[in-house]
């Protein structure tokens, strides 16, 4: 099928041009002003911008978590990405104890037998044996070219620092990438019990008991590590100014040190934990909301670009049946908290129109670096001739009201409930179909095709 754009402002990370688009076959085939061809489908875009589709490299969808599990599965989950102008998405399959790579993967590729977007893997490392590690280079062969690590959460889900230390080797010997969860977990553990013997048991020392220093610590010893293993590091969900003054510092010695933070890292602070009838809880997530002046920290940093991604950390619990759980205590809390529809809008509100970043500076972060830093550029990432297809018409003068009652996530509660801002998605194409048109989906479950990343290749 033909889709001709017309008349839109064409936004790259490194240029903007009035042009018009063709598609052809699930693909850009021609960039250039007043192109004149016969197609099926024929989008106005005057006074529209013209933008690659987001890609959000950091979502949970489908998680199972104790006993219950992330609200928004592959298809609802990449339904509501898609609403937001989000077109490609990375999940992380996780590895079980005692489970091998491969088949915490073949569960998460059944899972996403159900997306809508494309859709691409990371894996989480829980346990790590001779066997496992062998299994690195293949599964980086099957296209999960990254892993992810944590230092936090004691015997759940962190690895000591011989392990982390080993599969850093790995990774480098093959081409991976290592995905970092920093925070120092024993401490944590500390802090936590403390709190507990002391009765303190709201919402607010979920934040109180993780602070800033312990994300630095933990950002610092693994980029030890990951130097010394010469692996690139990239860190999910940075939350915190000392974790950022800790990255901008190592850097000068050591250059394959990537960053992530969140929406929820930009826009809210721990006061919302201190929110009355428990609804503090709806903000419990790890790494935890921080102090104005993180976020003051954390924009800068995007301006001078030394974040390189803004990703959504999409774990989407609801505040009635899940968040309760932890009504008495804290620790029971499910950590997490949903976005996956809103990272492009709160990106181009906050970002954009209250002058803080550049229209490219945008796509670049919400689109052309995620496809860079994770094997998936040129495909994906930028609107050039031969890429797929993955566009998103962006509305910019349209103004809305983000809230639960119209958001299509699968959860009651949206952390960014009231905002109001300017600019969404109007039209989404993936791989060469309209998916989003007159506020309506109109793809199918299933289409989204699973991404065999490249392996990481360093270009800044
Ligand atoms: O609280 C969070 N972020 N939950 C999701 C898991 C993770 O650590 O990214
Ligand atoms: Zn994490
Ligand atoms: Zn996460």
């Amino acid at each position: 099928m033909k889709i001709l754009i017309k008349n839109g402002k064409v936004i790259n990370s490194d240029k903007e041009l009035n042009a018009d688009i063709l598609i052809d076959g699930g693909k850009i085939s021609l960039i250039k002003e007043n192109i004149n061809i016969e197609t099926e489908f024929t989008i106005e875009a005057s006074n529209k911008l013209v933008i690659p589709g987001g890609i959000d490299v950091h979502t949970h969808l489908d998680m199972p978590y104790g006993d219950i599990k992330t609200r928004d599965d592959f298809e609802t989950g990449t339904i509501a990405a898609a609403f937001g102008g989000t077109t490609s998405i990375i999940d992380f399959a996780i590895q079980s104890k005692g489970q091998t790579l491969k088949d915490s993967l073949n569960i998460w590729l059944d899972k996403g037998k159900n997306a809508v977007l494309d859709f691409g893997l990371h894996l989480i490392i829980t346990d790590v044996n001779p066997y496992v590690l062998s299994e690195i280079k293949e599964v980086i062969e099957k296209g999960v070219t990254s892993f992810k690590l944590f230092t936090a959460y004691p015997n759940r889900l962190m690895l000591s620092d011989e392990k982390i230390f080993q599969v850093m080797l790995k990774a480098n010997e093959n081409g991976g990438l290592i995905l970092m969860h920093a925070e120092n977990g024993e401490a944590i553990e500390y802090l936590i019990n403390q709190a507990l013997q002391q009765g303190k048991k709201e919402p607010i020392y979920h934040a109180l008991t993780r602070p800033s220093q312990l994300e630095a610590e933990a950002v610092y010893r693994s980029i030890m590590l990951a130097s010394l293993a010469d692996v690139p590091i990239y860190f999910v969900h940075i939350s915190s100014g000392d974790a950022m003054d800790v990255i901008n510092f190592s850097k000068q010695r050591y250059e394959k040190i990537f960053s992530e933070t969140c929406p929820h890292y930009l826009l809210l602070t721990e006061d919302e934990l201190r929110k009355p009838n428990f609804e503090g809880a709806k903000y419990v997530l790890s790494p935890p909301l921080r102090k104005k002046a993180d976020l003051k920290k954390l924009w800068s940093a995007i301006q001078k670009n030394e974040i390189d991604t803004i990703a959504t950390d999409h774990c989407p619990l609801n505040f009635e049946t899940d968040k309760k759980l932890g009504i008495d205590d804290f620790t029971k809390i499910p950590n997490g908290g949903p976005g996956i529809e809103n990272r492009v809008q709160l990106m181009y509100h906050f970002g954009v129109v209250e002058g803080k970043i550049s229209l490219n500076r945008w796509v670049e972060l919400i689109s052309t670096n995620p496809a860079k830093i994770f094997g998936l550029y040129p495909e994906k990432g930028t609107i050039s001739v031969g890429s797929d297809a993955d566009i998103v018409i962006w509305n910019p003068d349209v103004e809305h009201t983000i809230s639960a009652n119209t958001h299509h996530m699968n959860v009651d509660y949206n952390m960014f409930e009231g905002f109001k801002i300017k600019g969404n998605a109007e039209v989404v194409i993936s791989n060469g179909e309209i998916i989003i048109q007159n506020n309506k989906f109109v793809g199918r479950r299933g289409r989204g095709k699973f991404l065999k990343r490249k392996q990481f290749e360093l270009a800044r």
